[in-house]
């Protein structure tokens, strides 16, 4: 079968491997039918997050047709369509009858210590073959696996894999209340759908960060009130817009490969920083491969974390679920212990969201494929990685399709 191999940092093609077996009873064999490619996968590729052993089939979001099943799996049968939770957990650990699925004490094969399991990722994280490939082994599906009403489609339900449901928990995590006024930084994905979620938890006003034209313009579609980061400097904005107080919360959707203003007023103040990301990305990223204007690492990885704090209100509360790898050691602690802000972060427990979200789009409440702009057939999904990491205008979220025709 087809799939996107990692073989080195800058270093992806599309393979030939081996099909998938059933290697344990809880296991489940799916056939994908539409995966998409993420901006974790485009740290991975850069070389800003962990250490990927070459053969890793990449990729954790994806929705299929179950085609065989381990004998302890009671949940689905064969034929059934599924969407795929990208962390991997076993369900009746103490830390995943809490809903703590990211935590989970047994599915990483590196033990309770080891942090979270999930598809594609790198070698601490399983690994596991990941998902952009024409078939899959999801482990633990008697309890991971969630079935995908007939009334939700493919791409709706593709998003509640990883990035709808990471979305809804970095504005759950941020505590928001009615009538809050919230900065989303990082107008991704997974920043949309964040500003999605902040409205659907009551937000008042949300205020969004980024600077690419198509994705700023998504955010307004969405109801943001749009910064981009080159035309101002993002905290005086966000300051003046909140007479001065600042926001209520903050949620942190970029991660590690933040990149700072490179012309107008925020490139100005924030030139006493410049030496220190250049440090920090020496720790972080000791062996990027770059190649023209594709796997550039971002050129400051703690930027984010900066603005958010200095954005927040007093007492206000900081969300983090733009990923940093354990290299990343900066961060303002004094502001944010001055300020008294709540930090809240971490990876998804995608488990846990998965069906309300299926049932919320069900429903009508929102429409997460409104940012999916991009439908490829798997076996582009090289060019379509490289657009996609390039941010090329329009690019927003990309579905691969195995079945698709090139
Ligand atoms: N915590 C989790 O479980 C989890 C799950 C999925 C994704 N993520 C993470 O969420 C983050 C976003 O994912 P995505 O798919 O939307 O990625 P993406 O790379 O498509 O989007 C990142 C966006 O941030 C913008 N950006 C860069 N520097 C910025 C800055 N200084 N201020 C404001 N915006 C800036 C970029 O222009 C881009 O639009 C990534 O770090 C990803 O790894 C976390
Ligand atoms: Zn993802
Ligand atoms: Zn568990």
């Amino acid at each position: 079968m087809k799939a996107v191999v990692f073989h080195g940092i800058g270093d992806i093609r599309l393979d030939d491997v081996s099909m998938p077996r059933i290697k344990d009873p809880k296991d489940a064999i799916v056939r994908i039918t539409a995966s998409a490619i993420c901006g974790t996968d485009l740290h991975m590729v850069r070389g800003t997050l962990g250490d990927m052993k070459p053969g890793t089939i990449l990729g954790h979001e994806g929705v299929g047709i179950v085609e065989e099943v381990g004998r302890e799996v009671r949940n689905v049968r064969p034929g059934d369509r599924v969407v795929i939770p990208s962390t991997i957990a076993c369900g009746y650990c103490s830390y995943c009858r809490c809903g703590y699925y990211a935590q989970c004490d047994i599915a990483n094969p590196h033990g309770p210590q080891a942090g979270t399991a999930f598809f594609g990722g790198p070698a601490a994280s399983g690994p596991f073959d990941g998902l952009q490939a024409e078939w899959a082994r999801v482990p633990f599906a008697n309890a991971g696996l969630v079935r995908i009403p007939d009334a939700v489609p493919d791409d709706q339900a593709l998003l509640t894999s990883d990035i709808f449901p990471t979305a809804y928990f970095g504005a759950s995590i941020a505590e928001i209340r009615e009538g809050n006024t919230v900065a989303v930084f990082g107008c991704g994905p997974v920043g949309l759908l964040a500003i999605a979620s902040a409205h659907l938890l009551g937000a008042g006003r949300v205020i969004a960060v980024d600077t690419i034209p198509s994705r700023l313009e998504l955010a307004r579609e969405l109801q943001a009130e749009a910064i981009d980061f080159n035309e101002v400097d993002p905290v005086e904005a966000i300051h003046s817009l909140t007479g001065g107080i600042g926001v209520d919360r903050a949620i942190d959707a970029v991660g590690v490969d933040a990149v700072r203003p490179g012309h107008g007023p925020g490139s100005r103040h924030g030139r006493k920083n410049v030496s220190k990301f250049q440090q920090e990305l020496k720790e972080i990223a000791p062996r990027k491969k770059p190649d023209g204007r594709n796997w550039v690492p971002g050129d400051a990885p703690s930027q984010v974390l900066i603005w958010g704090v200095d954005a927040l209100a007093k007492a206000g509360t900081l969300s983090i679920i733009g990923v940093y790898p354990e290299t990343a050691h900066a961060f303002p602690i004094g502001k944010a212990m001055e300020k008294n802000l709540a930090i809240n972060m971490g990876n998804c427990h995608h488990r846990r969201f998965i069906p309300k979200l299926l049932r919320l789009i069900r429903n009508g409440s929102v429409n997460p494929a409104a940012i999916l702009t991009q439908h490829q057939p798997l076996s582009s999904a090289i060019e379509a990685y490289k657009a996609f990491d390039r941010r090329q205008p329009g690019w927003v979220k990309v579905e691969l399709e195995p079945a698709l025709q090139a």
